[in-house]
């Protein structure tokens, strides 16, 4: 560690052991400013999700994003929050393809990135890339149930795991991704009631998005959450905020003042 570098209070250990005891909190940043409030609202976990695909780049899905879009917003919550996890999504194709693949670009994540995790989504079939990765330093964190970069093959945002067998495949893959080595696993757009099961039989935490409340913790897209994503708001969203509303007022007050000349006033000038 370089002389003077502050040490992490979240680590992947601490995360580990919040299991049973606290309740994880988390939330999405992909910007230093956002960053730094989380940090100081004392945010356990920070995910950089690919969901900045649509929330800051305006695409209609997370598959377009590429790893150099991921590690430029990483590395930018990473200079912002100082505390708290930091885990950089895998985009789409960035680690299906080999092992090999997953492992440079998970690498690029961390040491670019400036990451502590990486974030992959899938089950079972996804096992040997997390062992491979955990093997070589990386730690992982799963992603299962409405996983985002299938949106084509579900057809659509719809919440998984509602019959029995699907249910039942969703908790073996979390025990494989567990045995695999991940650190943790986000839970998303699963029935309530196999959230908790699986949280239940899992000794790793699980982080949930639409989930319910027997997940380890929860986290939230944070335009979701502040009221700032207004294309659509899905069931499992609670909107903390109406910042959307806010920003409106300000931009048309600014738009006003500056149009009748009240901005910039005398205490604006040199
Ligand atoms: O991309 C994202 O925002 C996610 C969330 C579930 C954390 O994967």
């Amino acid at each position: 560690m370089s002389e003077g570098k502050q040490l992490k209070t979240w680590t992947t250990s601490r995360i580990r052991a919040c299991k049973g005891k606290e309740k994880i909190v988390s939330l999405t940043a992909y910007d230093y400013s956002t960053a730094r409030l989380l940090d100081a609202a004392g945010i356990h976990l920070i995910i950089v999700g690919d969901s900045l695909a649509m929330t800051v780049l305006g695409y209609d899905s997370t598959i377009p994003v590429t790893m150099e879009e991921m590690i430029h917003h990483t590395r930018a919550v990473a200079r912002g929050a100082p505390h708290p996890l930091i885990v950089g999504d895998m985009p789409f194709l960035s680690y299906q393809a080999s092992i090999s693949q997953a492992i440079d670009n998970a690498g690029r994540m961390i040491k670019d990135g400036n990451a502590d995790a990486v974030k992959i989504e899938g089950g079972a079939l996804r096992s040997e890339t997390v062992s491979r990765l955990v093997e070589n330093g990386i730690p992982v964190m799963g992603h299962i149930g409405l996983t985002p970069q299938s949106v084509k093959e579900f057809g659509g945002y719809h919440v998984q795991g509602k019959d029995e067998r699907k249910a039942g495949k969703l908790l073996e893959d979390a025990l494989v991704l567990e045995e695999a080595g991940c650190f943790s696993i986000v839970l998303e757009g699963i029935p309530a009631d196999l959230g908790a099961e699986i949280s239940g039989r899992l000794e790793i935490p699980t982080v949930g998005i639409g989930a319910g409340p027997g997940c380890d913790g929860q986290v939230l897209v944070i335009q979701d959450m502040l009221g700032m994503f207004e294309e659509f708001t899905p069931k499992f969203v609670k909107q903390y905020a109406d910042l959307g509303d806010v920003m409106r007022e300000a931009f048309t007050a600014y738009f006003r003042e500056v149009q009748d000349g009240t901005f910039p006033g005398p205490e604006h000038c040199y």
